[in-house]
């Protein structure tokens, strides 16, 4: 059974919006997301884009660990109102998935993760810009590189280099 429901953390009118998937075991001793492993490698990208603590906020599909850490398509389903009404109310400029089912849940029409991380989807209001999902990083070293290259992108596009700065 699940300890904490896991809701948000950041700032009150972020301009970027981070989504992941679930919280894990730390996030649901905490009761905060993104605090465990996944949530080392976030903050260091975070701080290589040079947010502060205001510019942005950390919310999942999932608000609750599912149990052995599986992925519930239903929970997801249960839980998506509240992730609604969470953009709704953040009114972020911009939206980071992490990951391919919090990519594919905001944008069912996008290419595969693959394809489609490191680069803004811009036809969306307000834009996503896809990232692999942290933990992906620990699994191959490949996708540890291509989860730096693709800050690098996001950092660039914040600095207006890519597209319209947000
Ligand atoms: N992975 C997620 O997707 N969310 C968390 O909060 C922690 C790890």
């Amino acid at each position: 059974m699940r300890r904490h429901a896991v809701v948000y953390r950041g700032g009150t009118a972020p301009a970027i919006v981070f989504v992941g998937e679930a919280p894990g075991r730390e996030e649901d001793a905490q009761g905060i997301p993104f605090v465990g492993r996944s949530g080392h490698l976030l903050d260091e990208a975070i701080a290589t884009l040079r947010l502060a603590p205001d510019d942005f906020g950390i919310v999942n599909l999932l608000k609750c660990r599912p149990p052995d850490n599986r992925f519930d398509p239903r929970a997801a389903a249960t839980c998506r109102p509240f992730l609604d009404r969470q953009l709704a109310l953040l009114r972020p400029r911009l939206v980071v998935t992490l990951g391919a089912r919090a990519l594919r849940s905001l944008d069912p029409e996008a290419p595969s993760l693959l394809r489609a991380a490191g680069a803004p989807r811009t036809d969306r209001a307000p834009p996503i810009f896809p990232l692999l999902h942290p933990a992906a990083t620990f699994r191959a070293r490949a996708w540890r590189q291509r989860w730096e290259a693709d800050v690098v992108r996001l950092e660039q596009y914040l600095r207006g280099s890519l597209g319209k700065p947000i």
